[in-house]
């Protein structure tokens, strides 16, 4: 089983959203309640909308068996703002795999620091890559319901 990472395409619209629903709505909900993860990743998307979120930051898309599992991305001011990975496709280093096509993509873009606002669920991989947390915050509204996270960083510099 080999994971590869390229750039997001629009025609990847569909399966990304159903990679974070998927990563949300199963895998996140052991660490967030029913009423959270339904806040997160509601039943209906505008994929018009969604595909033009994806368009405008660096966005990468991991595929396995050329199916999209999972994508990642990071802005020019270098935020990671988006890390889900198909909960039929966990622990397999797909996150690995799109976070350093990331790393990539930012030394290219002359960053020195990532940031990223990880979910409980996602900061024991952020660790994993080197990131460190700067502030755990309590507050994080989405859609009425509050869903704390912590912010994180990763120094590229060294
Ligand atoms: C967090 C998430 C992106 C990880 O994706 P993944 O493809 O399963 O991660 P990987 O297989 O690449 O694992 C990455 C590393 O993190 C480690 N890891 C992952 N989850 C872990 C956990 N809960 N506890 C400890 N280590 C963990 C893995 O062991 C691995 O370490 P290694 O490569 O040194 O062995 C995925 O589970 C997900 O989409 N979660 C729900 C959505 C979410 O919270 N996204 C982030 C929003 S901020």
């Amino acid at each position: 089983m080999t994971v590869s990472v390229r750039s997001y395409r629009p025609e990847d619209a569909e399966p990304t959203w159903e990679s974070y629903f998927h990563a949300v709505r199963d895998t996140a909900s052991k660490d967030y309640s029913p009423e959270q993860v339904a806040a997160w990743a509601p039943e209906q998307v505008d994929l018009e909308e969604w595909d033009a979120r994806r368009a405008a930051a660096h966005t990468f898309v991991a595929l396995i068996n050329d199916q999209v599992v999972g994508f990642g991305d990071v802005t020019g001011d270098g935020l990671l703002d988006m890390l889900f990975v198909h909960s039929s496709a966990t622990g397999r280093g797909v996150a690995r795999a799109l976070v350093s096509a990331v790393v990539a993509k930012a030394r290219s873009l002359g960053l020195v620091e990532l940031h990223t606002h990880a979910s409980r669920t996602a900061r024991p991989a952020f660790e994993r890559f080197g990131f460190e947390v700067t502030r755990a915050n309590d507050e994080n509204w989405i859609r009425g319901q509050n869903l704390p996270n912590y912010d994180m960083r990763l120094r590229l510099s060294s």
